[in-house]
């Protein structure tokens, strides 16, 4: 089976001037789509040719992994954006970030303070932990959380593709831009707790060659 890259959920303009359609447009069209070919290159004719996304991600090593959860890594963050809105989180989930991070701004200080220390190309996220609890955590390079039985909520892609047409060096500008743009009603509807609303958007963003659309 053929990975496919997904649509992305708005128009390559819709995340200016926080994330411009220029950089949007390379991130996706060239830097997505060129993880996506190179997973297809890889797994013809192995083991991993019909194996889902997901079970890729959790059963693979090496440059299969690292390929796939790229795509996986990429595909979640497009949805974690949405064009520049005033749309805040819900009151729930800020309860559940004062519960955990003593508060919305302490969290949103906390997420960034995270991301300008990830070293080198990574990823920064919000996870859920079995026990219900939210954690920030940088990944390395295409390192995904669901490998540790975490469930990702929201992420962030640090490597320099992601900022540097825009922001140059200052990914701190970035981070702050980020919130601008984060589509809050995804981020929630991937709690373990709204579980019929989690399903519909964590599948969504677990692309299967079936159900997407080639771009
Ligand atoms: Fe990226």
């Amino acid at each position: 089976m053929e990975h496919q890259l997904p649509q992305l959920p708005y128009p390559q303009t819709a995340l200016e001037p926080y994330i411009s359609s220029e950089t949007v447009a390379y991130h996706h069209e060239k830097h997505h789509r060129g993880y996506v070919t190179k997973l297809n290159e890889l797994i013809k004719d192995t083991e991993f040719e019909e194996m889902e996304l997901s079970d890729l991600i959790l059963r693979s090593s090496g440059p299969v992994y690292d390929q796939a959860a790229q795509h996986w890594n990429h595909s979640f963050f497009w949805e974690c954006l949405r064009p520049a809105t005033a749309a805040a989180p819900s009151q729930t989930f800020i309860q559940r970030l004062r519960e955990n991070f003593g508060g919305l701004e302490e969290f949103k200080l906390r997420f960034k303070e995270t991301a300008v220390s990830n070293f080198g190309s990574g990823w920064t996220w919000l996870v859920q932990k079995e026990d219900g609890s939210l954690e920030i955590l940088n990944t390395s390079n295409a390192e995904n959380p669901l490998r540790v039985e975490l469930r990702p909520l929201l992420t962030l892609d640090v490597w320099e593709h992601a900022y540097y047409l825009d922001y140059r060096n200052s990914r701190a500008d970035f981070v702050g831009a980020f919130w601008e743009v984060v589509n809050w009603d995804f981020v929630e509807a991937n709690l373990e707790l709204k579980r019929p609303q989690r399903e519909r958007a964590f599948n969504r963003s677990l692309p299967s060659t079936d159900s997407r659309r080639p771009h």
